[in-house]
């Protein structure tokens, strides 16, 4: 007889030398398969003594499990290698590239405008605010300008057109800020018209502007922060020494350089502009006019219906774009409002 141990590691290693599951099939046939070896041994016992055949049918009975085990994880080896090929040639590779968020901030203006609205409120102003389509009265009249103003003429004021297409002479864009000290007072006044003294005022108001005005310092449309203070004694001195210090703690430099120059502006007496120097920069040492300001002229405290006998103050009008220029030493404010994404992501 045939050593079953010797056929049981025959079949392992041709199991071990296949890779294909249908020629596996028919390697088990050569061993256990109808006229396999270890079927063929298993008849020719009939051969043997009752003592031989118990000796040699658990011999048989041995290899056969072996050869059954080998096949099995033979089996088992291949499936899993079949899985596996498939997986590989079906996988879909989850893992390209993000398509980018590209992360957003705030505009470098809309910085500004927050970091003055924070400065004057630590020192007690409110935020106030207005229309920015205003009527004739509260953008001039009020303000004491004459009707040959400047500010009035075709060229600098955007009129809105009436009906026939002609410009609306008593509509128009804003083209400062100023008006919100007229609505302010107006409301302040009527709030507290029963009281026998006024309470102190003390505002700033920011927004957009609009002028028919274009060049590397000045943009159609621009911002103003405009700020008001009026009590029963408030001098030039407070208006010198808020507008510095506020200066100082926007800038955050004490070296900045500034100056009051000696302006006009029909809605305040005595006026000044201010000018800062840039820090840095392509213009670096040169002055850049940042505001107007001065104390409010008695017509203007008489078109609200306040007592300019008994009550005055200051205002100002301040830039921000000109702020922002200044702060991050950019030579052209036309750059802030292109929308060019190169030029604002340097400020997130
Ligand atoms: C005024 O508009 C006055 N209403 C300011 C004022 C308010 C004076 C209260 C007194 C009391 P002016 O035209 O100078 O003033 O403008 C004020 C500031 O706005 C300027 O100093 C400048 O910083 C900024 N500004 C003016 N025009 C432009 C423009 N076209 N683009 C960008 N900034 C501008
Ligand atoms: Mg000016």
């Amino acid at each position: 007889m045939q050593n079953p141990e010797h056929i049981a590691q025959d079949a392992a290693a041709a199991f071990a030398a296949t890779n294909d599951p249908d020629a596996l099939e028919q390697i088990k046939a050569r061993y256990l398969g109808k006229s396999g070896q270890i079927t063929e041994l298993l008849k020719g016992m009939n051969r043997f003594s009752p003592e031989e055949k118990k000796l040699a049918g658990a011999a048989i009975n041995r290899a056969k499990a072996v050869i059954e085990a080998a096949l099995a994880a033979r089996r088992e080896a291949l499936r899993q290698q079949a899985l596996e090929a498939r997986l590989a040639e079906e996988s879909l590779d989850v893992t390209l590239p993000g398509r980018g968020e590209i992360r957003g901030g705030p505009h470098p203006v809309t910085r500004t405008l927050e970091r003055i609205e924070a400065l004057f409120r630590s020192i007690g102003f409110e935020v106030a605010d207005g229309p920015e389509i205003e009527a004739d009265f509260q953008n001039f009249t009020a303000l004491n300008m004459p009707e040959d103003h400047p500010a009035r003429s075709m060229h600098d004021t955007f009129f809105l057109l009436d009906e026939n297409g002609k410009p609306a002479r008593d509509i128009l864009l804003r083209t400062h800020t100023s008006p919100i000290q007229v609505r302010y007072m107006q409301a302040h006044v009527a709030r507290y018209v029963h009281l026998d003294a006024m309470p102190e005022i003390r505002i700033i108001a920011p927004g957009r502007v609009y002028r028919v005005d274009s060049d590397a310092t000045h943009s159609p449309m621009f911002h103003q922060v405009e700020g008001l203070w009026i009590g029963e004694d408030v001098s030039f001195a407070d208006l010198k020494g808020v507008l510095a210090d506020f200066l100082r703690r926007f800038f955050e430099n004490e070296d900045l350089e500034v100056r009051f120059r000696p302006s006009f502006f029909p809605f305040t007496e005595p006026s000044a502009e201010i000018d800062a120097a840039f820090m840095s920069g392509a213009l670096k040492g040169r002055w850049l006019e940042i505001a107007g300001c001065g104390m409010v002229h008695p017509n203007v405290l008489r078109h609200v219906g306040i007592d300019p006998e008994r009550y005055l103050g200051f205002a100002f009008g301040m830039g921000p774009d000109r702020l922002t220029m200044l702060r991050y030493g950019i030579n052209d404010l036309r750059l802030f409002f292109d929308g060019d994404l190169r030029f604002l992501r340097q400020f997130v």
